[in-house]
C-alpha cells in the first residue's frame, strides 16, 4: 500500500469527525452510536442527513456549510478518499459533519429506527451487470435497509450520470408506488439545477467532462417497509448505458 494512503488512514483516526467501526462492532451486532448520534456525537437534536458512497464527501461538506441547522454524515468504505472531506471539515471547524467508514450493507447496525431524515446517493457505481443488480443502492434490498432508519417523511436524493441506474430507480419507484417529487434526466441541460444541485462531486466533474447528462431523482418511501425483489426486463439488454463514453469504470 502507498505511503500516502497509509498517512491518510492514520490521520483519519485523529479527526474528531471520523468514525471507523471495527468489523466486529458492526457485523451481526449494533454499534454503540446506533440511536445515539444526536446525544453522543452531534450533541444536538438537529436532523441527520447521510451521503452514501460519499467518496471525498463534497456533498457532505457543501450541504453542511450551507445549512448549519442539520447534521451531515458521509459514508464510504474507502478511507483515503474520505480523508479529503474529513480534513476539510476539521480545518474549517465544522461541528455538524461526520464521516463514517463502513460498508453501506451494515447501516442498520449503525443507525436506529427513524434516526435519519434524508439520504443523498451521489454517483454510485451503477452495477450494470444483471447479476449485480442487488448491489445497486436503489435496489429493493437497499430500500429495505433505508426504510429501517429513515423517518416516515424522509427523502432520498439520487444524482447519477448512468441512464440505466436512472431508469432502474424510476422503475423501482413505479413498481412500489413511491412518492416521487422529481425525476429529471438532465439537470444542467434543462436548467433545473439550483445552487445545491450544482455542487459537483469528483465523479460528477469527470462525467461532465465526457459530456454525459446528469440525472436527478428525489423520492420517498411513503411509509413502506417491505420491498420484495423483482427482475426487471430491461436488465436483459446487453448495451445498458453510455458505456462507450464512460470507459472502464
Ligand atoms: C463512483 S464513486 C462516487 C464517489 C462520490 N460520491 C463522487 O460522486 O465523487 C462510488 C463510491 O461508493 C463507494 N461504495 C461503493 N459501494 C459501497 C458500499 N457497499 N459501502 C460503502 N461504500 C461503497 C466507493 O468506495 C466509492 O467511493
Amino acid at each position: 500500500m502507498g505511503k500516502d494512503k497509509l498517512r491518510k488512514f492514520r490521520e483519519n483516526l485523529t479527526f474528531d469527525c471520523f468514525v471507523q467501526p471495527e468489523f466486529d462492532e458492526v457485523f451481526r451486532r449494533d454499534h454503540p452510536l446506533k440511536g445515539h448520534w444526536h446525544d453522543s456525537f452531534f450533541r444536538n437534536d438537529n436532523p441527520i442527513v447521510l451521503e452514501l458512497g460519499c467518496g471525498k464527501g463534497e456533498y457532505t461538506v457543501a450541504l453542511a456549510e450551507r445549512d448549519p441547522s442539520r447534521n451531515y454524515i458521509g459514508i464510504d468504505i474507502k478511507g483515503a478518499r474520505m480523508w479529503r472531506g474529513a480534513k476539510t471539515a476539521t480545518e474549517r471547524g465544522m461541528r455538524n459533519v461526520g464521516f463514517l467508514r463502513t460498508r453501506i450493507e451494515f447501516i442498520n447496525g449503525l443507525f436506529g429506527e427513524g434516526e435519519v431524515s434524508e439520504i443523498w446517493i451521489t454517483f454510485p457505481d451503477p452495477q450494470l451487470k444483471t447479476r449485480r443488480a442487488k448491489k445497486r443502492l436503489t435496489s429493493p434490498l437497499f430500500l429495505e435497509y433505508y426504510a429501517r432508519l429513515l423517518r416516515a417523511d424522509g427523502t432520498i436524493h439520487l444524482k447519477t450520470d448512468s441512464k440505466h441506474l436512472y431508469a432502474y430507480t424510476n422503475e423501482v419507484i413505479r413498481r412500489f408506488g413511491l412518492p416521487c417529487a422529481v425525476s429529471n434526466p438532465d439537470i444542467y441541460g434543462s436548467g433545473y439545477a439550483d445552487e445545491v444541485l450544482s455542487v459537483k462531486t469528483a465523479y460528477e466533474q469527470l462525467f461532465l467532462g465526457m459530456g454525459l447528462p446528469i440525472t436527478y431523482t428525489r423520492f420517498s418511501l411513503g411509509g413502506r417497509r417491505e420491498f420484495p425483489w423483482f427482475d426487471w426486463e430491461e436488465d436483459e439488454k446487453s448495451e445498458k448505458d453510455n458505456e462507450a463514453e464512460r470507459g472502464n469504470r
